[in-house]
């Protein structure tokens, strides 16, 4: 299908505005290593760019490749990751790194690519379109705003169809990425710079006068609210530490030891701190006991001065700033 006119001036905004992202060739050129593609996009998955930007960047030049990549320990490779979120994700990575050294490449279609481990519908399309050169349509939800509110759709089937419509043979990848940029610069859920946008004498959204009505905003679930205890064991200048178990939240992680979370109000115990996070199903208070005596369970002495090398998820990592930030004052 010819690209109708609203696509071609997306792309020639996106040809003189591409943002620069390291996992990115610009627009027009061959496609970026598939690696660094795949990475960027699992990374991407619930990250912001900015925050993403230099940990891809570290990441790769720890290991430039998928086989480099799958040679490496789990724990170095989850240490690498603390702070990103979702280590189902790294467990993921670290998975499908090495079933793709096992069947020696990345496969090139959406459908072979859904099989690997972490990668989904969007993951698939994303990389076939952007590192394949394929005509898949990835659909996140920078498109999926930008989509509905140039059509004027309100569903998500009704959005999926018109993305996958507007996609232009050949050119596939070029079209996610500028509407991925669209949506995170001009298109944003709130405030809109329509003035300043290439598309708006186009835009459905635009025309009727509500941008922000598009696509139909979605309830947000209330999420539960729990409290746990992390013990904190110190001997001198040493801080003990414990490996999540692999399953479950921040699985294989580094830790302090504690309870599972399941508190429904706060403990009767007196906390050197309360960290508060949140988690995508619920919000965690947890409060840092000190313990004395010797652990039971297993784990290390890690150095404190050396704790920023520990690997320890943010939860933790706020957790040890919070108690020495008390102790200092
Ligand atoms: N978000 C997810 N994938 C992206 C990409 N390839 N470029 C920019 N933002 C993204």
């Amino acid at each position: 299908m010819p690209a109708s006119a609203a696509v071609r001036i997306l792309l020639d905004h996106y040809r003189a505005n591409a943002r620069t992202l390291p996992w990115r060739s610009p627009p027009g050129q061959a496609p970026m290593d598939p690696y660094k593609v795949w990475l960027s996009e699992v990374m991407l998955q619930q990250t912001t760019v900015s925050t993403v930007t230099p940990r891809f960047t570290r990441f790769v030049e720890r290991w430039p490749t998928v086989e480099a990549l799958a040679a490496a320990a789990d724990e170095e490779i989850l240490g690498e990751w603390a702070g990103l979120g979702y280590y189902a994700r790294a467990r993921n990575l670290i998975a499908c790194a090495r079933t793709v050294v096992a069947r020696e490449s990345f496969p090139t279609s959406e459908t072979e690519l859904r099989t690997l481990p972490g990668v989904g519908d969007y993951t698939a399309a994303a990389i076939a379109a952007i590192a394949f050169g394929r005509d898949s349509t990835p659909i996140d939800t920078n498109v999926e705003r930008v989509v509905a509110r140039l059509k004027g759709l309100t569903d998500k089937a009704a959005v999926r169809a018109a993305a996958i419509a507007l996609t232009p043979a050949g050119q596939a990848g070029d079209f996610a990425q500028a509407l991925m940029d669209l949506g995170a610069t001009l298109c944003r859920p709130k405030n809109p710079d329509c003035p300043a946008c290439p598309l708006r004498a186009d835009c459905t959204g635009y025309l009727r006068g509500r941008p922000e009505a598009y696509p139909a905003p979605k309830m947000k679930k209330d999420r539960p609210h729990r409290h746990g205890i992390a013990f904190w064991y110190q001997q001198d200048d040493a801080l003990f530490l414990v490996r999540r178990p692999d399953k479950g939240m921040l699985g294989g992680m580094a830790a302090l030891p504690g309870d599972d979370w399941a508190g429904d109000s706060p403990p009767p115990v007196e906390a050197l701190t309360t960290v508060s996070h949140g988690f995508t199903h619920f919000t965690l208070d947890l409060h840092v006991v000190r313990a004395s005596g010797s652990p039971n369970d297993e784990g290390w002495w890690h150095d404190l001065d050396r704790i920023g090398q520990a690997g320890l998820p943010t939860l933790f990592a706020k957790a040890v700033a919070q108690v020495r930030a008390k102790e200092r004052s």
